[in-house]
């Protein structure tokens, strides 16, 4: 199927919806029927048909279609959130006594479920290395049933070969489950190098606007089902169909969104690493990336997140910095239309770490958006400017 006849068709059957261009909003909670015996049937398919909003909405299942096929995924279930799709995809692989081996310093929620909430039901965790897919295979213990994979990986960027480590899990009966969020389903699909479950968080790129919180479980239809009948309906962290639509609205521009943001995103971080007052940049596409070629091998084009290290003396320098900046916003996430930065001096602070994470306070994300790269070059320049003078100031 060719990417354009699923983005603008693919699920659609307007026909049952009087041919209206645009989906409906269905807003219902819930459904009626005939009689007992539909109202019945309908009950005991209750992922697939309308009864109750919870388990199925067609304004919902029309995006389920869409993200599976963008997946080339089998199945798909929607959530009200990336956290709840990770949770419910992790909690589904294992059970008390179970063993997990993930990636280090994946998503700061992702590493509080692993490391504090799941040891409280008898599941431990070992975070690893995972550019070396070996370490994967070093870290089994004979009760080790999943391995998290987030590549890039959430900060510092670092990847998985992910047919590598599949094929290690593969080796020992091991489910894999990825957070796509970094790449969406436009730059890497990892259902295609045998990666069992896929999530993204849905509020980043495929929601683009920077105005849902939303996240996508992908995988086979058996696990699915499992998962709904687990998981999904029982801690109910459902996505309303209002959000579902807008994600659908999203989606309409994604390869337009993602096209973009591979034009610019290399422009802007090759004028920040010939920068002198900037240390060093971690951004996969970059050709001085030690796993630049990974990136090309696994990933099909640059997406628009990347860390800059200053070479600051002092964090203020680093606040006049981000303060100064215009066009990029001070705030957190990132996927939508519009450029941003995150100091990791930030995150001393959050609740999501039981100690301070080990980012040293120099660092920032960024997030290229949709503007011209020239402008936000300029941006750069200008604030780059403004810390020098805090430089001095402070000598
Ligand atoms: C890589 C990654 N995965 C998952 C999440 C969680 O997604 P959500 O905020 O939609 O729950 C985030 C959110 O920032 C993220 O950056």
């Amino acid at each position: 199927m060719d990417l354009s006849y699923l983005i603008n068709h693919y699920g659609e059957e307007r026909d049952q919806y009087f041919n209206s261009v645009a989906p409906p909003i269905i807003q219902a909670s819930n459904f009626v029927f005939d009689s007992v015996e539909a109202m019945r049937a309908s009950l005991a398919d209750e992922m697939d048909v309308p009864f109750y909003t919870r388990g199925h909405n067609p304004t919902v299942a029309i995006l389920r279609k869409k993200l599976a096929a963008l997946e080339g995924a089998e199945e798909c279930l929607v959530f009200s959130s990336g956290i709840a799709a990770i949770s419910a995809a992790i909690m589904s692989s294992v059970q008390a006594g179970d063993h997990i081996v993930s990636v280090q310093k994946p998503y700061s929620w992702t590493a509080r479920l692993l490391e504090d909430y799941l040891p409280k039901f008898g599941v431990q965790a070992t975070m690893i290395d995972g550019t070396n897919p070996e370490n994967f295979r070093k870290a089994i213990q004979p009760n080790t049933r999943l391995f998290v994979l987030e590549s890039p990986n959430s900060i510092t960027f670092e990847m998985q070969d992910i047919p590598a480590v599949v094929a290690i899990a593969r080796e020992h009966q091991i489910t894999t489950v990825i957070d796509n969020s970094y790449a969406s389903p436009i730059n890497q699909n990892p259902i295609e190098m045998g990666v069992d479950i896929v999530m993204h968080s849905a509020s980043k790129y495929l929601g683009g606007h920077s105005d849902l919180v939303a996240g996508v479980l992908c995988s086979s239809r058996e696990r699915c089902e499992k998962i709904f009948d687990t998981q999904f309906m029982n801690l109910g962290g459902i996505i309303g169909p209002q959000d579902a639509w807008l994600m659908l609205r999203g989606l309409r521009t994604l390869p337009l969104r993602m096209e973009r943001i591979a034009q610019t995103a290399p422009k802007v971080v090759e004028f920040l690493e010939n920068h002198p007052l900037v240390e060093k940049v971690y951004y996969p596409f970059s050709p001085s990336n030690p796993q630049y070629e990974l990136a090309k091998k696994q990933m099909k084009k640059p997406a628009g997140q990347f860390s800059v290290l200053l070479k600051a003396d002092k964090i203020e320098q680093v606040d006049r910095f981000c303060d100064g900046l215009k066009y990029f916003l001070l705030a957190c996430s990132w996927g939508g239309y519009e450029s941003l930065i995150f100091p990791s001096s930030v995150l001393y602070s959050a609740k999501a770490y039981t100690k301070p994470p080990d980012l040293p306070w120099n660092l920032i994300r960024f997030y290229v958006g949709l503007e011209d790269p020239e402008v936000l070059i300029q941006d750069l320049e200008q604030a780059l400017e403004l810390m020098e003078g805090e430089k001095k100031l402070v000598k």
